[in-house]
Formats: structure tokens, C-alpha cells, sequence
């Protein structure tokens, strides 16, 4: 339950149980104030120069006991992680001083086998003091789709796929809960998986689904998911699906990579298995939820089965010469001074292993260039010369990722 709350300063600080929620540019205080009951106050505006210097400050933290044996890189990355959620957290608390002592599951059986430590209580993290559902997808909000499909160029069996999609959507509606089928079937959903190299169009098309049906997008990455917080993947899964289906959005998840693919059997290390809590957890939404879900991947070598079966796969692939010439077409929009000499079949027959992406960049780095020489057309050589640093970046970066 979620209430409005005035508190003064002092009866502020004799809340202990606080939660930071930010969405976007804003944020809100939320306590709990008894079991099941929360209430909200304080908004927080990040403009307020007084308090973002006050969360920016910088502490001195002595951060003691990572282990010896670890590689400095990897102490130093765990390190720099603490150094960050501390900081944040003592921003958000203006705590004094704090000792926070991190440990394993894994020394928790060593412990509770052998003799106990001294102020261990184990039911201080109740897990009545987990903000509920409600208030932890206040962090997802859906947007307005940014592309439409008069945007996106693709081969027609794929342009096919996709449409027929959102019309299995559009009469899901009727046929479940009109024509009574919800009865024999009580979670239909449909989950898409569109996989293919990276700037080919993905993300462009999710969207545009979300334009064709009249619903905003959630949009969220694997990584954002994965919170830093050990454990808390599961629950974010959850959030989302919850914040898209308060907001009735078409949820898109990207880099889905590692969440489809095969659960791992051997476990062996924390962050595995956080991603197999994720992926369990992911599975129980997408069986419930009644929506559209949309996921990019640019590779999975193995599906976990339950996935394989259950989510409608898309391949988008590299465009051929036709696709990139209306690429290229959508691309040099009407108000762009074009030179006479632009020829757009002379474009797309010009590089042959480049993505809607690079067509894009190419587009408006040459666009960018032109006018800070003060130029007042685009001219052919000013496109091929674009696509050519953006081949060449790339070369760069391989030869660089083959050297180490
Ligand atoms: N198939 C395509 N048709 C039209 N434009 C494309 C296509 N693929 C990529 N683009 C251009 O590149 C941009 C980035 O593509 P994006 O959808 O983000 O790729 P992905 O999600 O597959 O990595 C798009 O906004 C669009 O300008
Ligand atoms: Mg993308």
C-alpha cells in the first residue's frame, strides 16, 4: 500500500527503512512504515545544485579484506564497484559512518556449521523490507516508439513475419477474451526474437511494432537487468514485466544473449548463477504476463529448450544490394542539400558488407563534415569517403582485439 507522507526532517531520520527510487530525472524517497505499508515523499530533483553536490561528494573509504590471491585487476575492479555503491549510498543516507562486512553464501554454511560470530542475526534482512513489486518497477517507464516500419528495410518474407506478428497481437485480444479461447489457453503471449548482427535493424523494429500498435516500449538491456547488487537480476525480471504490463508497453529486452541461451548445469561460479536465477525467473513472467515481448540477440548458440519452443524467432540479416539501396534512400532525407552527382545505386553496388547502421553514420558524419567546411552540398565523394573511415574503424578494431 503506497501513501503520500509529509515528514519532518527529524521524523525523517527515525525511519530506518528507506528506498531510493529514480526514474529518469526524478526520484522519490520511499518508507516503509509497517508491514505491507509504504508511503512516498520528498521528491527528489537531481537539479538542486545544493543536493547533487551533497550525493556527488567524494568519501574517503578504507576498503579492507579483498583477498590477496586475487589478480589486481580484479581487485581493483572490485575495488572501484564498492568505492561506487558506497558513495552512493552514504549520498543518499548522509550516514556518518558505516561498516559494512560482505561474505559468501558460501561462508554462511561454514559459519552456521561451525561457531556462530558474534552480532550475526540473520533475520535482519527480512525479506518484508524489499521494496514490493510496485514500487521497484517504478525505475522501468515506457516511452513513445521513436521509428515507424516506413523506416525499416528489410526482405520481404521478414517485413511479412513481422507484420503478421502484430496482427496476431492486434486479434489476440478478441479471440481470448471475446471469443472465450482465454479459457482453454489462460496465458497466451507473444514473445519475438529478433537475431542478427548488430545495426540491422532491431531495435528500429521493435519500435515500429510498438508504433503500428498504438503502445508505448519499454525498453531495457540484459546489463540493466543485471543489477550490480548480487541477487537482485530476478527481481528487476520481474519488474519489468511488471512496469510494461502497468503501462500495457510492448517490453523490448536487449542483448538477450546470455538470457536464453542454455542454462547452465555446473555452476561453478556466483555470477552463473545469478544468470540462471534471471533466466528461471524470466521464464515464470513471460508464462504470465499478457503482452507483447520483444527480445534482440546477436547470437546464441544454444537456446535453453524452454525458449527454443516458446519465443517466435526473426532473423534479421546483413542487407543485400536492394535493401541497401532503400536504406541509403530513407536515409538522405529530402531537406539534405544533395549534390547532383549522389547516385544511390552507385552507393549501394559501392560496399557490400556494410549494415543499416554504417549507412547511418556514414550519412551524417558526412553530413557533419560538409557543413563545418562550410560546403553547401553533399557530394558523392563525401558519402564514399564516410563509409570508407567507418570500414577502416572497424579494421582498426579487429586488429586490435586480434593482438591481445
Ligand atoms: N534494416 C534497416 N532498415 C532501415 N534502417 C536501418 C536498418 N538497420 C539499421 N538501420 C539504421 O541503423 C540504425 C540503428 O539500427 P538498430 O535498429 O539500432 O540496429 P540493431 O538493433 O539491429 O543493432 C537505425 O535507427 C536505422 O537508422
Ligand atoms: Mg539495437
Amino acid at each position: 500500500m503506497l501513501m503520500e507522507l509529509q515528514l519532518d526532517q527529524e521524523e525523517q531520520a527515525s525511519y530506518t527503512h528507506k528506498f531510493f527510487v529514480m526514474v529518469q530525472d526524478r526520484g522519490a524517497i520511499v518508507y516503509r512504515m509497517g508491514a505491507g505499508q509504504y508511503a512516498v515523499s520528498e521528491n527528489i530533483i537531481p537539479d538542486d545544485p545544493a543536493r547533487e553536490k551533497e550525493m556527488n561528494r567524494l568519501f574517503d573509504l578504507i576498503i579492507r579484506g579483498i583477498p590477496d590471491d586475487l589478480p589486481e585487476t580484479v581487485a581493483a575492479l572490485c575495488r572501484s564497484r564498492l568505492q561506487h555503491a558506497v558513495t552512493e549510498l552514504l549520498g543518499k543516507t548522509r550516514l556518518k559512518a558505516l561498516k559494512i562486512t560482505i561474505e559468501t553464501a558460501a561462508s554462511r554454511l561454514d559459519m552456521r556449521a561451525g561457531s556462530p560470530l558474534e552480532t550475526e542475526h540473520p533475520g535482519q534482512t527480512r525479506p518484508s523490507d524489499d521494496p514490493p513489486i510496485e514500487v521497484r518497477a517504478l525505475q522501468y517507464q515506457a516511452q513513445q516508439p521513436l521509428f515507424t516500419f516506413e523506416q525499416l528495410v528489410v526482405p520481404d518474407a521478414l517485413m511479412e513475419d513481422l507484420l503478421s506478428a502484430v496482427e496476431v497481437t492486434r486479434v489476440e485480444r478478441k479471440v481470448f477474451d471475446e471469443w472465450g479461447l482465454r479459457t482453454i489457453q489462460p496465458f497466451p503471449h507473444s514473445a519475438l526474437n529478433f537475431h542478427g548482427p548488430p545495426g540491422t535493424g532491431k531495435t528500429l523494429a521493435a519500435h515500429a511494432i510498438a508504433h503500428t500498435l498504438k503502445r508505448s516500449i519499454l525498453v531495457a538491456s540484459y546489463a540493466e537487468i543485471e543489477s550490480k547488487f548480487h541477487g537482485e537480476g530476478p527481481k528487476n525480471v520481474k519488474a519489468i514485466f511488471h512496469a510494461a504490463e502497468r503501462e500495457q508497453a510492448i517490453l523490448f529486452i536487449d542483448e538477450a544473449d546470455s538470457l536464453l541461451s542454455k542454462r547452465l548445469t555446473e555452476v561453478t561460479q556466483g555470477s552463473e548463477q545469478a544468470v540462471n536465477s534471471m533466466r528461471s525467473q524470466l521464464f515464470i513472467c513471460l508464462q504470465e504476463f499478457r503482452g507483447v515481448v520483444i527480445f534482440a540477440t546477436n547470437l546464441v548458440e544454444n537456446y535453453d529448450k524452454a525458449f527454443e519452443t516458446r519465443v517466435r524467432h526473426l532473423h534479421f540479416p546483413l542487407p543485400d544490394e536492394h535493401c541497401r539501396r532503400e536504406i541509403w534512400r530513407r536515409h538522405l532525407v529530402p531537406q539534405l542539400p544533395l549534390a547532383e552527382n549522389v547516385s544511390i545505386d552507385q552507393l549501394a553496388a559501392y560496399a557490400d558488407d556494410i549494415c543499416g547502421r554504417d549507412i547511418r553514420n556514414a550519412v551524417i558524419d558526412a553530413a557533419v563534415r560538409v557543413a563545418r567546411y562550410g560546403k553547401a552540398q553533399v557530394e558523392l565523394r563525401d558519402l564514399i569517403e564516410a563509409v570508407e573511415r567507418i570500414k577502416a574503424a572497424r579494421i582498426a578494431v579487429k586488429s586490435h582485439e586480434g593482438r591481445s
